[in-house]
């Protein structure tokens, strides 16, 4: 079975100082370890300690990156321009005319440095089956599958599609890509058929990667037979590679390729593609406020520095330290933080297969005492779940490897901030809550790096990190400059790790993201500033609602709904859940004149919306009504559904607009009898 039995071992020939001899000159330029080094090091001279360097970072931002990418990437060729950019017309550019490649920069020069530190540990769903696989290792899967996505036709540009939950070969599969100079397309494993269809059609991919099975909280997926179906309507894709994650096998068609096998057949040496610090690395789809979901593109040298240093300094990743990220990879921050930031800096990550529940609440803190974990980066929702279950889970387990804990994906309310804290942290560990997006490549607003020992505030995710300049703007557009001031949060500036643009439809990039402010990146997000100037991030400003730490636009689980036979129409709000985040509450109105069983009716939306969209997008409350509140224009009123929803009736405001207000007293009736 794959990987399950020292695994690792079937792709681990003998070392082979072949691999390194072709990149000789790269490692030669790599002077120091990445870890040990300090941006204040990096040829900036006249500035010492952190406010200064943040003040130099964001003044003189050009020099602050060239820096930084000079001392901690490995270039085939350097770059002539660090910055040439436009924020106003889209047009983001770093490091101009340099080459480098990725992989290299996550495998080669640390497997010279030393190959056999345990790059990643896969901790299986089974607990205590994790499997560690060092950077040689590492270094020989991403050959193997490198040489055999060439042999099999794939090139430079092309984008292959991988759907797969977080393993080795996963990881091997995002750097063979890179280092072939493929782009990747990760769509998360718990995605269905339809939305990998979508994704693999936009991202025209002709070679898609997946499992037999996936196995999570002891269950069986059947990953496969998704691809099955969603390769029926993907005429793009001329072959399926599928690697083994279970003993069961799964039906094979001439279109598919048995993974471990074909990979033996292949060298230990790959080539890596010399690629432009702006040639596409990955795409990565997420939601808007369309029911379209957008391929986010990023691009080389910028977005491996920016995860590098962020994984560094927000964190305070040391050499030698465990790093353990529980995010799946088919998300941003398994990307940014399973996989490129860590291994940029030589570290070791977990990839982690299960959930926090599996096979009990200890889950998680078992996993940091048997793998000696010494940060922990999470999401709010599994804390929140994690606390209903009580202390003892967590005092159970030593957690004293533990030094900096992190939260990701959606605001941390006080009371899971402070249990975090005081609970998992034993109150010692700084709690780092970290504001970031798909769209940003990496962490931008985090209490870390700050000066040492200054104050970090519950719930807040305070400083914007180096080179970052947020600002928040009124609803005319005006930058607002005191504090205790809330508003449309923008970053006045780009950086490195920024996305740059959507696959396909770069006007729609700059339309969403640099057109709402004029030169300014627009996030989507609300944020208040603090009296101290610190931030803390209120929510999204537009259709997009966060379940669980999982983006989804509204108008996708419309279009979802809208297309059932009995429905005419439908209007979807985020409502506050108390573990969740955000729970999906669905307004539906029927057609005239059709009479359903509302239960039953209820169950097959949910049903349809798990098919074609993903478990965590079913409605939690499906609200049958006879119409929904409309201006005269014909537009739905959300605000008005919002405030019924959080029961924030004397929230309504002016209802004069409405065409028919007493379309609100039925809704609010109904929702009471709901609810
Ligand atoms: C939200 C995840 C509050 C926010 C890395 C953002 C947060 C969206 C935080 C991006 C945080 C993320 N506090 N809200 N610390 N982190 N968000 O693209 O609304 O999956 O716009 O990236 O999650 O979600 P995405």
């Amino acid at each position: 079975m794959w990987l399950s039995c020292g695994c690792a071992s079937k792709y681990v020939v003998s070392f082979s100082r072949r691999v390194f001899k072709s990149y000789f000159h790269v490692w030669g330029r790599w002077r120091c370890n990445v870890a040990a080094l300090m941006p204040e090091a990096a040829g900036i001279e006249g500035v010492s300690g952190h406010s200064a360097l943040q003040e130099f970072s964001v003044s003189n931002s050009g020099s602050f990156w060239a820096a930084a990418a000079r001392q901690r990437l490995s270039w085939i060729s350097p770059f002539h321009t660090a910055r040439d950019c436009d924020l106003s017309r889209g047009e983001i550019k770093w490091f101009e005319g340099g080459k480098l490649n990725v992989s290299v920069n996550c495998l080669d020069r640390h497997v010279h440095a030393c190959p056999e530190r345990v790059a990643l540990i896969w901790e299986r769903d089974e607990p205590g089956s994790e499997v560690k696989i060092t950077y040689r290792q590492l270094l020989e899967m991403t050959c193997r599958l490198g040489n055999l996505l060439r042999r099999r036709g794939v090139r430079k540009g092309d984008c292959v599609t991988i759907y797969m939950p977080p393993s080795p070969l996963a990881v091997a599969s995002m750097l063979a890509c890179a280092r072939i100079g493929a782009a990747h397309n990760v769509v998360f494993a718990g995605f269905s058929a339809d939305s990998l269809a979508e994704r693999i059609r936009d991202a025209q991919s002709s070679t898609v990667i997946t499992v037999n099975q996936g196995v999570r909280g002891g269950k069986v997926t059947e990953l496969k037979k998704a691809v099955d179906t969603a390769v029926q309507s993907c005429p793009t894709v001329q072959q399926v590679l599928v690697a083994m994650r279970t003993d069961n096998p799964v039906a094979m068609t001439a279109r598919d390729i048995v993974m471990e096998e074909e990979m033996l057949k292949e060298d230990l040496v790959c080539e890596p593609a010399a690629m432009d610090s702006e040639d596409v690395l990955f795409l990565l789809y997420t939601s808007g406020s369309t029911g379209k979901p957008k391929g986010l593109v990023h691009t080389q040298a910028g977005y491996l520095l920016y995860a590098a240093l962020t994984h560094k300094y927000v964190f305070n990743y040391s050499d030698g330290d465990v790093f353990g990220c529980v995010a799946d990879i088919g998300w941003i921050t398994g990307h940014t933080y399973s996989v490129y930031g860590p291994l940029a800096n030589g570290g070791t990550t977990v990839l982690f297969e299960s959930t926090p529940i599996y096979p009990d609440p200890g889950r998680y803190w078992e996993m940091v005492q048997r793998l000696k974990i010494n940060q922990f980066y999470g999401a709010p929702t599994a804390i929140r779940l994690l606390l209903k279950y009580g202390d003892q889970w967590v005092h159970k387990y030593d957690r004293s490897t533990l030094k900096t804990l992190g939260s990701v994906g959606e605001p941390i309310n006080t009371e899971a901030w402070e249990w975090y804290h005081r609970v998992v942290g034993d109150g010692r560990c700084p709690v780092v809550d970290t504001w970031w997006q798909t769209e940003t490549g990496g962490i931008c607003i985090t209490p870390r790096p700050s000066e040492p020992d200054a104050e970090i505030v519950p719930g807040m995710a305070m400083r914007p990190f180096f080179g970052i300049k947020p600002v928040l703007m009124d609803t005319k557009g005006k930058v607002l400059t005191s504090n205790d001031t809330s508003g449309a949060l923008c970053i006045a500036q780009p950086w490195p790790g920024m996305a740059r643009s959507i696959h396909n439809n770069h006007q729609r990039f700059i339309e969403t993201y640099c057109q709402p402010y004029p030169g300014y990146f627009f996030t989507g997000d609300g944020a208040y500033r603090s009296k101290e100037g610190y931030y803390q991030i209120t929510g999204r400003l537009d259709d997009v609602i966060n379940v669980s730490g999982h983006r989804i636009g509204t108008a996708e689980i419309e279009d979802v709904v809208n297309q059932y036979s009995a429905v005419a129409e439908s209007a979807i709000i985020g409502y506050p859940h108390n573990i969740k985040g955000q729970g999906v509450y669905a307004f539906v109105v029927l057609k005239k004149g059709v009479k359903v069983q509302e239960e039953e009716l209820s169950r097959k939306l949910n049903n349809m919306v798990s098919k074609k969209i993903a478990k965590y997008a079913c409605p939690d409350f499906i609200q049958f009504v006879h119409r929904l509140p409309k201006t005269r224009s014909g537009k739905i009123m959300r605000r008005v559904l919002r405030k019924v929803v959080e029961r924030d009736l004397d929230g309504l405001g002016d209802l004069s607009t409405l065409d028919d207000p007493a379309a609100v007293e039925e809704i609010i009736q109904g929702h009471r009898e709901l609810c």
